[in-house]
């Protein structure tokens, strides 16, 4: 093969892609691709430079001309830093303005297109675990490992209720995360371009009830799987 295998994990809004993609990629050496915090740093530059949600023009420039970086860091916390012109904003993009805003920039095609690109130049030799809304289906649609993960929106709430907590974050109840990430959901699979879909050739994995561990291990035993055939 011309290049290391790929592993693509898409998925709703507190699927826990993000955390089983690290801990797959940790485990198989491989190196971990955070597609979201991508689409956030643009987010939160937007909402910086104080450019209208709508002004798609002002936009497209911007993604065009941003430079977005992801280091890896020993913070378990966070372990990839995310930067946009040398400027560290790993917090801020986490923040609840930012993920309210996201899925109208996301949405926005020259946007889009900027990012994969970069996605895709990163992935060119492989040897990573890429997790998003549209890697499979769009971004790397020859990825030897394509995983769809979901969760019910009620888990998915509890989940992202627990993340406040941990990170002695104010509460919110679970009416209004539910209400939230049935909102992105509902944005995220019915806009025009690379809405989240799962591609014909991806396995699904329902999660809820299991813990990360149990889902890392199913993902890293499929892929041996599939290492075996090739
Ligand atoms: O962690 P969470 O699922 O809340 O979100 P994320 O993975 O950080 O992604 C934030 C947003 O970026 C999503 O709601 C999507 O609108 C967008 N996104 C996308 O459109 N395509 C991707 N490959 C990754 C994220
Ligand atoms: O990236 P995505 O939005 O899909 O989800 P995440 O940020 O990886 O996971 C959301 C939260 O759910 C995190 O606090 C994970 O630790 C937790 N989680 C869990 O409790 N059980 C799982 N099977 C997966 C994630």
């Amino acid at each position: 093969r011309d290049r290391q295998p790929i592993i693509a994990i898409d998925g709703p809004a507190g699927a826990g892609k993000s955390t089983v993609a690290r801990q797959v990629a940790a485990e198989l050496g491989l190196v971990y691709l955070d597609t979201g915090a991508m689409y956030r740093a643009m987010t939160w530059l937007v909402v910086q430079k104080g450019i209208a949600l709508d002004d798609e023009c002002a936009i497209a420039e911007l993604a065009h001309t941003c430079n977005i970086e992801l280091t890896p860091s020993s913070d378990l916390k966070s372990p990839v830093r995310v930067w946009i012109d040398d400027v560290d904003i790993t917090q801020e993009i986490r923040t609840v303005e930012v993920t309210s805003k996201v899925s109208a920039i996301a949405a926005q095609s020259a946007v889009r297109q900027a990012l994969v690109k970069q996605q895709q130049n990163w992935g060119k030799k492989g040897g990573l675990v890429a997790e998003g809304r549209d890697i499979g289906s769009h971004v790397f649609p020859d990825a030897e490992v394509k995983i769809f993960l979901t969760a019910s929106v009620t888990e998915r709430a509890r989940r992202r209720q627990q993340d406040f907590k941990k990170q002695g974050q104010p509460e919110v109840s679970l009416e209004q995360l539910e209400r939230d990430i049935a909102e992105r959901d509902w944005k995220d699979s019915t806009r025009k371009v690379s809405p989240l879909q799962k591609a014909a050739d991806a396995v699904e994995l329902q999660t809820d009830g299991m813990n990360i561990s149990e889902v890392a291990a199913q993902i890293i035993n499929y892929f041996h799987q599939r290492l075996s055939q090739w």
